[in-house]
């Protein structure tokens, strides 16, 4: 993938399982927000990029939200002088049925309390709620989160990572994360991108566990136990699965 004149992506591969969520890790600048702006046909990118098996590579980023990818980017995108209830109706996709206000309410009642209050005037946690809920008004068939949890106290962590575990109940999620407690608690794959590349693939309690490579791939010496922000939630068993078509997979060849 190349921007600006340079080669970003060398090599990404990787697989979102067809339900749950699936964690894409990395150090900073090793390229996860580039890969999934490639995955969206937000950067120019070559190679394959699969939904539920059909290619998308040659997608403009429209047609690939018509399909039913929802995207939460890094910065939450929400428009801060307008109200959340504004927000949420800009979201709202003609053709992809009634936007699922129930479930958005279910999971966000304080987002239906201020409906009315502007964007803008809203904690970083609860703009995070509106980004992710947008994402679940249209029936998507995945959902990207871009490091949802980024610059939050721990106890609005928490309360991220419990509406995101419920999202992925619905919808697989390919989640970029730093926080490997929320990783811990959410994911059961993971990619690990290093310069560039797809440097491991695997299962994310697996990668957690073993010190040594959490140190060389992540750069972390020991990915604490259990934490995304208090100490009340343990991480769920994670259920077995097997999915005949990933729920997206992306190749992408050196650009
Ligand atoms: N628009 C751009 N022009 C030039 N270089 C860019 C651009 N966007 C990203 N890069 C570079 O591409 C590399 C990957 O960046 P990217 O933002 O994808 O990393 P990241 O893994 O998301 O990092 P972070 O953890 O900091 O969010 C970095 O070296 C970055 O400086
Ligand atoms: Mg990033």
């Amino acid at each position: 993938m190349v921007i600006g004149g340079r080669h970003i992506l060398h090599g990404v591969d990787l697989d979102v399982a067809a339900s749950g969520t699936t964690a894409l890790l990395g150090r900073n600048g090793a390229g996860k927000t580039t890969t999934v702006r490639g995955i969206l046909g937000l950067v120019p990118r070559t190679g394959s990029v699969l939904l539920a098996g059909a290619e998308t590579v040659r997608l403009a980023t429209h047609a690939l939200v018509r399909h039913g990818v929802g995207y939460a980017p890094e910065d939450r995108g929400v428009f801060a002088a307008l109200t959340v209830a504004e927000n949420l109706r800009l979201a709202e996709r003609p053709g992809t049925g009634e936007p699922a206000y129930g479930l958005v309410h279910e999971l966000f009642p304080e987002l239906k309390q201020r409906a009315r209050q502007a964007a803008g005037t809203l904690s970083g946690g609860q703009q995070q709620m509106v980004a992710i809920a947008r994402t679940l008004l249209n029936g998507n068939r995945l959902i990207i989160a871009d490091e949802p949890t980024k610059g939050l106290a721990p106890k609005v962590v928490t309360e991220v990572t419990r509406v995101l575990e419920r999202a992925a109940e619905a919808v697989p999620v390919l989640l970029v994360e730093q926080n490997l407690a929320v990783v811990r608690r959410l994911a059961r794959h993971c990619a690990v991108l290093a310069d560039g590349r797809t440097a491991h693939r695997g299962p994310a309690a697996e990668l957690l566990a073993d010190p040594d490579a959490t140190r060389r791939l992540l750069g972390v010496g020991h990915a604490s136990r259990g934490r995304t922000g208090d100490t009340r939630t343990p991480s769920p068993a994670a259920p077995a699965h097997t999915a005949a078509h990933p729920a997206a997979r992306t190749a992408e060849a050196d650009a």
